[in-house]
Order: structure tokens, then sequence, then C-alpha cells
């Protein structure tokens, strides 16, 4: 199964654009219980269901606007078009547009770019909800999901804003692999973001995730480890039991990295001051304060706090910047 089949699958026809320029915003997410192995490298399928939030406004913008050439133009910078991002971003176009239809992209991310923060998921996501705009295709988020995941596989996550389940689905086309907004509402939430390295990633998610498939023998107690997780995870998240969503958070992203750990030869996105600041924040519970963290691939924390310990957590973490991704979302 090609990523053009499942295309077709949704799309009826190729179609020229009805408007000449199209904008969209998707947000950027975090997953608190994780992604990580693909049951389907070419379709970004995954092994396991995993559960996200949102960032509200933190995410990335893109304009897509029909051209004589084709043009890439990221945070104000032209991009190659030989460039490993352009070739994956033409590729994965290329699926939608007519032949001779040339395009421009102009996209803005307010997110350090492929630095554990998922930018790519926002920005498949955006693109492709632009594109919907720009064809009036008129797709359901479900359609959408599943198309965002076929650029990236945690793009099938930021169609939408709030807390979303990725169903990993069991059919071998994956019509039914798709981000599904889950219903809870939770305002207090903080996610903070603590950049302690800005570089760009030394290896892609989507090779650390096959080494790991293929080479660490700890990968075999991933699927029971999300299973236990997630359920947990929906559990905090209707009774409100911060504690448990962020003990079950952070013990989910500390497997995951351990599986990657247990990889041959071994993956490890954390630095030094990674690290020392995941023992700050051990620190700061034991002496009570109710904080847990978690981490993608890459060596950026991503904080998880209530909203009354805003000014606790600022004092400790002076450069951390705080997201309250679903205070807009009542
Ligand atoms: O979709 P990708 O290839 O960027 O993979 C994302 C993997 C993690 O961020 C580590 C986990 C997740 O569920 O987002």
């Amino acid at each position: 199964m090609k990523k053009l089949d499942v295309v077709k699958a949704i799309l009826t026809e190729i179609r020229s654009p009805v408007l000449e320029k199209a904008s969209a915003f998707a947000p950027s997410n975090i997953a608190l219980c994780k992604y990580w192995g693909k049951r389907n490298t070419e379709l970004n399928l995954p092994l396991t269901n995993s559960l996200s939030i949102s960032l509200g406004e933190k995410g990335a913008n893109v304009i897509v606007e029909v051209n004589d050439r084709d043009e890439i133009i990221v945070n104000n910078i032209e991009i190659s078009l030989e460039d490993k991002f352009s070739q994956r971003l033409l590729n994965y176009i290329n699926l939608f547009r007519p032949p001779n239809l040339f395009l421009k992209f102009t996209i803005i991310s307010n997110i350090p770019i492929a630095a554990g923060l998922a930018s790519s998921a926002c920005g498949f996501a955006s693109i492709i909800l632009a594109l919907n705009k720009l064809f009036n295709w008129k797709l359901t988020n479900k359609q959408l999901s599943i198309l965002a995941r076929l650029g990236s596989g945690s793009a099938a996550r930021s169609i939408e804003h709030g807390f979303l389940e990725w169903h990993k689905g069991e059919a071998e086309h994956g019509l039914d692999s798709y981000g599904e907004r889950l219903s809870f509402s939770w305002p207090q939430l903080c996610v903070g973001l603590l950049i302690v390295n800005k570089d760009t990633k030394k290896i892609s998610s989507r090779e650390a995730m096959l080494a790991t498939v293929n080479t660490s023998q700890l990968y075999a107690s991933w699927p029971e480890q999300v299973a236990a997780d997630l359920f947990a995870i929906k559990e905090a998240l209707a009774q409100k039991d911060f504690n448990l969503l962020g003990a079950s958070a952070e013990k989910n992203a500390e497997a995951m990295h351990a599986t990657m750990f247990h990889a041959v030869p071994p993956i490890s996105y954390s630095t030094d001051e990674t690290i020392k600041a995941k023992q700050q924040v051990w620190d700061l519970r034991s002496h009570g304060l109710p904080l847990y963290f978690t981490q993608d691939a890459g060596p950026n924390l991503k904080l998880l706090f209530l909203e009354n310990e805003i000014e606790s957590v600022k004092k400790h973490f002076p450069h951390v910047e705080i997201i309250q991704p679903l205070v807009s979302m009542q």
C-alpha cells in the first residue's frame, strides 16, 4: 500500500485549486502517552495508540499560494528546494496537486524547528488544513488527520485543539488510524517549555523509532506500558487527578527513552542540561511541588503543572515559557 493509494481513497479526484491563496494554523502537540514505533513506515502507522495535548497558540501558520515556481519560505528564510526538508514537503504535496501546478509555501513557526517540540507535526497539519481550503476538498477532521499523518506521524494529533487520542487502527490502509478529540477539558493545566538546547537533533525520530523497534530488547514491553499509561491518563483526565496525570506522563516518557537507550547502538536525546533539569524537577517534587515533565525526541523538557504553581515554577526555572493550552477552549 502506497501513500497515493490512501490519498485516492479519500479524495475522489486530483483537482485544480479553487482559490489563489489559502492559509491555516495548526497547534503543536505534546504527547502525554507517546507514539514510539511504526507498524508501517511508509504510511506512518503506529504500533500503539497515543494521547496528546495541543499547545494552543504555539504552532505553525502556513500560507499556500499558486505561483510560477515552487517556493518554500520558513520563518522568513527561503529554503533551497534541494534541502532535505523541502524534498520531504514537495514529495508530500505531490500527492495532492495536478502536474504543472506550482505552489509557494510561507511557513511561520513559533516553536523551535526540529528540537523535539513537534514542529513537523504542526507543520504538516497546517499544510493539509491550508490545502483543504485551497482545493475546497471539504474534508472531515478524521480525513484531514489521516492525510496529515502521511506527512508526519504525530501530525495526526495536530488537526484540532485539546486532548487527542490517535487510534493506531488495524487496517493495512490505515483509514482507521487517526487523531480523535477527547471531550476532557482542564483549563488550569499548564505546560512549560524548558529549552535547554536549541540545536537541531542528531537523529530523526523516524530513524530512532526504527532502530528501537528493530534492536531494543526493551521494546517488547512497550505496548503493555502504553496500555497501562493510557488507561491511567484517561482516568486522571476524567477525575482531574493531576498527580496521576503527571506521574503517568513522566513515567511513559522515561519508559520510551529507556527503550531507545537499549537500542544497538544506544540512542539518547538527553544532554547534561536535560539530566540536570530532570533532577531539579524530582528534587522540587520531593519537597512538595506537584511538578512533572515529559520529553520527546530532543533534549528539551515540557514541564507539567497546574495554574496555582505558575509563580513557583517561574522562580525555579526563570527561562521557562508557560502555556495554558486549554484556557481559551472552555
Ligand atoms: O511524528 P514524529 O516522527 O515527529 O514522531 C514523534 C515522536 C515523539 O514526539 C517522540 C512522541 C510523540 O508521540 O509525539
